[in-house]
């Protein structure tokens, strides 16, 4: 690993500025190896070095992976102009400069949205030629029917006139009202959309997996978790759709039914 400049590789790893940090290492509140720092443009090796600011031990890991248990009434972006931004969920301590939400849920939907600030891996997961699988949990307004399936599958057609790709979704033994959908792409409102087209209407939405990166259930409402590596690569999983359903526990479809 080439050495870089330790105010690049503080910078990139926190939320303080070039400029903050050349004031840190001025009131010797940086070290090296356990050295107090002069100047911020000295060279380091950032997969060996050990870096703390204010005693805090910078990580080395380049980019962070975060998993949101989004609530209800935030919105998917790094601002507050339509509405509170989810990134105000995200404790300090786990927060980067550059972060930001890989991927969309309505202001009112709930469950897993990864908030990283790796662009190259964000754009893998948005891209549409990826067919990541989604695995969301709805609860209807009607209950749910069996010739949903078959109609999911065979790629729905939207009011708008936008044909959905093949779509599974099964009724939830739980309640008639609850249903699971999985989806291999991400129109807008798409699930709201996609059910509306078969007459019923979504009440409350929430995405309990992204590929085969499942949400834990002891992750509350609001409540963050940073990703390990191993869990990065599961994105990039399938999971087996009809196991998902049969093994899913009821502490979600509870929380669904009552909201
Ligand atoms: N589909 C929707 O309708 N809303 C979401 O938030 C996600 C998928």
């Amino acid at each position: 690993m080439n050495p870089i400049r330790l105010d690049k590789f503080i910078s990139e790893r926190t939320e303080y500025s070039r400029s903050q940090i050349k004031q840190l290492v001025s009131r010797k509140a940086v070290t090296v190896d356990g050295q107090i720092v002069k100047t911020s443009d000295i060279k380091i090796n950032p997969e060996t070095a050990k870096v703390t600011v204010n005693g805090n031990e910078i990580r080395t890991e380049r980019y962070r992976y975060i998993l949101l248990n989004k609530p209800d009434g935030y919105v998917c972006s790094t601002t507050d102009n339509d509405g509170e931004s989810v990134m105000k969920l995200v404790p300090d301590n786990l927060r980067t400069k550059n972060m930001f939400p890989a991927g969309r849920l309505d202001k009112d939907s709930l469950g897993a949205l990864l908030i990283t600030d790796d662009g190259e891996l964000a754009h893998r997961i948005l891209s549409p030629k990826k067919h990541i699988s989604k695995i969301y949990i709805v609860k209807l307004d009607r209950p749910f029917k069996n010739n949903y399936v078959n109609l999911f599958k065979n790629g729905l057609e939207l009011a708008s006139g936008e044909v959905c790709l093949p779509a599974e979704v099964r009724g939830c033994k739980m309640s008639e009202k609850l249903a699971f959908i999985q989806l291999f792409e991400g129109k807008y409102h798409q699930i709201k959309r996609m059910f509306s087209a078969v007459g019923n209407h979504v009440d409350v939405l929430m995405r309990v997996s992204l590929g085969n990166l499942i949400l834990p259930e002891k992750l509350a409402f609001g409540e963050c978790m940073e990703l390990l590596h191993k869990d990065v690569e599961n994105l990039f999983l399938t999971p087996d759709f009809d196991g998902f359903c049969h093994d899913f526990t009821g502490i979600f479809s509870a929380k669904l039914i009552n909201k």
